[in-house]
This record gives C-alpha cells, structure tokens and sequence, in this order.
C-alpha cells in the first residue's frame, strides 16, 4: 500500500506533470523560454500562442492569432444587456465571474477536442478583455465600444474602457504586465480549473471556477490589496511607522511572499524597474518612497520578497487606473495559462481526488427528534 502524507495547503506535494511552465532556480520558464527573455522581446499574443500551442508564432501564425482574436471580441448583445441588470456596488472579479460563465451559453466553439479547445481559449480570452471593459464603461455611465481594428490584445482593452488608443508608455506597460501573468504552474487558481476539468467538465466551468480562486487576496486580488495599503499613507514616514508596527504584529503584508519564490519573484524585478521608470517620468517620488519604505523592512529584515503584484498595484495606479480593474486585468491574462492547462490535463487526465484526515466526531447512533 502506498504511504499516505499529509501537507497542509498541498506544500511541497506534486499533484501532477507538466510542460508548460516551471520555476528553475527562482526563475520562471514558459515552455522552456525566461520569463526576462519573454518580457524583452514577445508581445501578449505570441505569449498566448507559446501557451496553447506550444510554439513562438512565425509572422503568418502571429497575424492569424490576432485575426482569431479579433473575431472572437464582440460581445452577444444579451450579455452586455444582462451586464446592464448587475448592480453598479457589484464588484468587477464577481461580476467577471458571472459574466464568463453567461457567456459559455454562447460559445461559438463546437466539440471538445484539443483544436475546439485551442480555439475556445482564444474565444475566451477575447471576450474576457470586451466583458471588462464593457462593465468599466458602464459603470462610467458610457456605452460599451466596438472594438478597434488593427490593435494589439493590451491596447484594445485600454482604448475599450477610455475611447482612445493608448499611449505607446501605457501600452508597453499594460503588455507587459500580461506577459508576466500569463502563467505560474500548479497555482491555486490553475490548479483549481484543473481540478474541475479533471471531472471532465468543459473548458467554461474551469475557467470559471479559477476566476473565483484568483480573486482572493492571497492570490489574485493581492495587487489591489497591495495598492489598497499604500493608499493609507501620505509619507514614506507613516509608511515605515506602520510596517515597523505590522511586522511586530505579525500581520500578512500583501504582494510580499510567495509558495515557490523563497528569494525573489523574478517577475516583480522586471516589472519594478518599469515602474521606477514610469514613476521617474510622472514625478511621483513620494509614491515610490512609500513603497520603497514598506519592501526595505521586509526585504532586509523579514527576507520576505515582494512577488509580481506589488509593483503590479502602483504601475497601475500611475497609469490611472481604478483598482477594480487590477485583478480583471490579471484574469485577462492568466486565461491563457488556464487553458492551456486544462487542454494538457484532458491529454492525459486522473480525476482529482485527495484525502483527508477526518477529525470530527467518533460514530454514533442518530437520536429520535425529541431526544435532540
Ligand atoms: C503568497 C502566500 C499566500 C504564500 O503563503 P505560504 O507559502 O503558505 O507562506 P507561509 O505562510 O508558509 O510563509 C512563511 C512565513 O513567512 C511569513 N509571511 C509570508 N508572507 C508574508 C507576508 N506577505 N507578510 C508577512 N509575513 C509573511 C508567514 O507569516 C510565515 O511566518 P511564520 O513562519 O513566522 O509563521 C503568502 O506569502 C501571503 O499571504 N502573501 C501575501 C499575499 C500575496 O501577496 N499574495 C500574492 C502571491 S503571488
């Protein structure tokens, strides 16, 4: 008989194989490219290509990617209707929820094979990008927009929440915080949209259920979270008076900490060295100060480093960007790695079904009604 182990929080268990992405020594590897590599030289869509097909596009499978996608961006007009009916003090994430799964009753895809799923992954991630972007605008009071033609997946999302195509700065920036969302392996919300479509349930429940996972603050909604905190301060002085305080407290810093980066999320360098540039050029000094003053304490003291989301949180906010759409803009990206996660567990799919340890009460005879 095999040994059973127990792992609170499934840590260090190996729940399965996979050739999409790793982390090697601190590093993280889409289908065997860096993540430094990727955020240097691709774009979102070739990220997406590399992850549902295996390959970086040539320039004929780049054009038809995009072409997909943009096929795939018009709303039905029942959704944008049924967007209409969710009360505006609905959150964006449970609003994206809803909407994706509303969405599944018009899915244009039919079969379930691998190349129907490929295709209903580029479905997805089309309409995940309208569907943010339409709540957005109504909830400014605006009409949702047709796409544009002949922009690229980030610029399209932008100039469908603003009306206008985005600066070249904000474009790179948004592109790039998709590129380096796009997938993290057995992560609590992949690893979630596994497990459903390890019932062999379709694609739409998978990414559905993830949507839900990636929401919370320890995973998804950290980017918010870590903005949310560095609005409480005014100064770098209050910033480092409160982490002082908090690290005393042993209370969770958010977009610090990560399951398998120990040293470092390579991701947040990246990202944090765009942001010094975009803080730089806005001259918003004192935000950069009050971040620097919460990641010194915990870098140097606590050795816990920040992960992607903590500079994910103030590059948005510099770009004016509302915090509601932080953790939809994570969701817009990471469907790509979901998906292709669910294609790979289909290829070669074993129900998902961990034990437990019951620790409730020892066998008992069920009393009559009147003896309870
Ligand atoms: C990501 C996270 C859930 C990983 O959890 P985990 O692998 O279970 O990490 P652990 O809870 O085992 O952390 C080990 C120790 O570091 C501490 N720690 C980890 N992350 C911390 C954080 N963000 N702030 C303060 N302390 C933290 C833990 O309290 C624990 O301390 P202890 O040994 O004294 O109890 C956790 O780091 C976290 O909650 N971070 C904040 C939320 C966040 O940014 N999530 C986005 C992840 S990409």
């Amino acid at each position: 008989m095999r040994e059973e182990t127990y792992s609170p929080g499934l840590a260090g268990v190996i729940a399965g194989e996979t050739n999409i992405a790793c982390v090697a020594q601190g590093n993280l590897l889409y289908r065997g490219y860096t993540i430094q590599d990727l955020a240097d030289k691709v774009c979102f869509e070739e990220v997406t290509h590399l992850l549902l097909f295996e390959e970086l596009p040539n320039a004929a499978q780049l054009s038809s990617i995009k072409k997909t996608l943009a096929s795939y961006r018009p709303l039905p007009g029942a959704l944008i209707a049924a967007l209409r009916t969710i009360p505006t003090s609905v959150p964006m994430m449970d609003v994206l929820r809803s909407m994706v799964s509303y969405a599944g009753h018009f899915d244009p895809v039919d079969g379930n094979d691998e190349a129907a799923n490929r295709q209903r992954a580029l479905w997805l991630t089309a309409q995940i990008g309208a569907i943010i972007a339409a709540r957005y605008r109504l909830l400014n009071d605006k009409e949702p927009l047709a796409p544009k033609e002949g922009l690229g997946h980030a610029a399209q999302i932008l100039y469908q929440c603003h009306g206008e195509a985005p600066d070249a700065l904000s474009e790179e920036l948004i592109d790039l915080t998709l590129v380096l969302y796009a997938e993290h392996d057995f992560n609590a919300s992949t690893f979630t949209g596994r497990v459903i479509c390890s019932t062999l349930s379709d694609m739409v429940s998978g990414v559905t259920g993830a949507i839900g996972a990636l929401k919370g603050p320890l995973h998804g909604g950290a980017n918010e979270a870590a903005m949310e905190m560095l609005q409480r301060f005014s100064t770098a002085e209050e910033a480092s008076i409160w982490i002082t305080q908090a690290l005393k407290n042993k209370e969770k810093v958010m977009g610090f900490g990560h399951r398998v980066y120990k040293n470092g999320d390579h991701r947040a360098v990246i990202l944090e060295e765009k942001l010094r540039k975009l803080a730089e050029q806005k001259g918003e000094y004192t935000w950069m100060a009050i971040y620097d003053a919460i990641k010194k304490p915990m870098t140097e003291e606590k050795k816990i480093y920040p992960n992607v989301d903590y500079p994910c949180g103030l590059t948005y906010f510099l770009m004016d960007l509302p915090l509601d759409l932080y953790t939809p803009l994570f969701v817009a990206s990471r469907v790509t790695g979901w998906t292709a996660h669910i294609i790979e567990q289909r290829r070669n799919n074993r129900i998902y079904r961990p034990l437990s340890i019951y620790t409730g009460p020892k066998e008992r005879p069920v009393p009559a009604l009147d003896e309870r």
